[in-house]
């Protein structure tokens, strides 16, 4: 059941949370690797206090790989089999761009056994078993642009474009101090490594930033939830809806006219009935610098395009809304939307729980059907 805490929503923020984590603990490891080889150690720090924190990092990654992979498991919302955490590419849920995660964990798992058999394999087995780190980490950046739902927000795209310029940067601070290959090939190799942020900025204007993006990349209809049947009564009427909480995924605009303002929320519903939700606020702002809700509307046209849900919004608190939508000669459903970060902003994201529970507690009522 959805409760914000204890249950899937804390195993969906655990996932997201450990992924990013991972990657920036990935990259800063990778960028380490590349200097120490490098010959770089940070002021007067011995070598081997610089390699024992190569090697500390490459463990916590291990630990936070664990932590990744198993919310993603556990969480109900994500139809992914244990099996594909292992085997690229068969999962059900984004198989393509999931299977570069198993790709990346299993390169990883390749480069961590032959580092603990280091002993036994020799230097130059190790060196290259080693250099999959290199492909590890375009492989796993790939899936976080490809598969994460929070890829649009703006801190997470700019983090992980952030991640690839760091690295480049490193590669070619690198390269530039090298003696070999000769020059020009270095002056190629480095103009090319300077070209792939600007790369990733681009196939990702075309790819994962586009609305759309979670059908292209192979989310499955039933988490899309586009083929759900509009919930009709006996008499064919519009009845009361199985309880849901899904995602809400959109943008938050505001106009100031005067005293008031019009703050205009809307987006896609990611799971429960799916479709879109738009919400209209006409707000004044107190002297005490608290917000007065004059006026607001809501539409929420569900994914199987009809019942249209319409109704108002009884209450704004800290971050969520109390609406009341009433499906036509139907009956009122009591509904939530909760709304994480500030207002306005150009990516906002959220869940929208609706159902038969009392207003304000619909959450604790409504699962993340899927
Ligand atoms: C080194 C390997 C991996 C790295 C660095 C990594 C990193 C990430 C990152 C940064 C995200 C984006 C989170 C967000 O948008 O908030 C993500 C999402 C995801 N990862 Fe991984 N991952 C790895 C391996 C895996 C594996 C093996 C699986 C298979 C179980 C997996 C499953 C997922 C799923 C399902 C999501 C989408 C979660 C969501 O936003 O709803 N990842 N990963």
């Amino acid at each position: 059941m959805g409760t914000a805490l204890g249950g899937p929503m804390t195993l969906w923020y655990l996932a997201r949370g450990s992924g990013l984590v991972l990657l920036a603990v990935l990259t800063v490891n990778l960028v380490l690797g590349i200097a120490i080889q490098g010959g770089w150690h940070p002021g007067s720090w011995p070598r081997f206090a610089v390699q024992a924190m190569h090697r500390n990092l490459a463990l916590l990654a291990v630990v936070l790989l664990i932590i990744h992979v198993a919310t993603i498991e556990l969480d109900p919302f994500v139809p992914v089999g244990w099996w594909a955490a292992l085997v690229p590419f068969v999962s059900p849920y984004r198989p393509f761009w999931l299977g570069l995660g198993t790709l990346s964990l299993d390169l990883l798992a390749a480069v961590v056994v032959t580092s603990l058999l280091r002993s036994h394999l020799g230097p130059s087995w190790w060196r290259v078993t080693h250099w999959l780190t290199y492909l590890s980490w375009p492989v796993a950046v790939l899936h976080s642009l490809g598969t994460g739902s929070d890829t649009r927000l703006t801190w997470v795209f700019g983090f992980e474009v952030g991640c690839v310029g760091l690295v480049a940067a490193t590669v070619i601070f690198r390269v530039a101090r090298a003696t070999r290959p000769r020059a020009a090939v270095r002056g190629l190799l480095m103009a090319a490594v300077a070209s792939t942020p600007m790369a990733v900025l681009a196939w990702s204007a075309a790819g994962p930033l586009q609305s759309g993006w979670a059908r292209r990349a192979g989310t499955p209809t039933a988490v899309l939830a586009s083929a759900a049947p509009p919930a009709t009564g006996a008499r064919g009427q519009a009845s009361v809806p199985a309880p849901f909480t899904a995602r809400f995924l959109g943008s938050a605009t505001a106009s100031p006219r005067g005293q008031e303002e019009t703050i205009s929320i809307s987006g896609r519903v990611q799971g429960g009935d799916g479709g879109r939700l738009a919400v209209s606020l006409v707000a004044t702002q107190l002297p005490d610098g608290t917000v007065a809700v004059d006026r607001g509307t809501v539409t929420y046209r569900p994914a199987a395009g009809s019942p249209v849900y319409t109704g108002s919004v009884l209450s704004v608190g800290p971050g969520s809304l109390i609406l009341r939508l009433t499906a036509r000669g139907g009956t009122a459903v009591p509904a939530e939307l909760t709304i994480n970060g500030p207002v306005p902003a150009s990516s906002v994201s959220g869940l929208l729980y609706l159902g038969s529970a009392p207003a304000g507690r619909a959450g604790e009522d409504g699962g993340q059907d899927s």
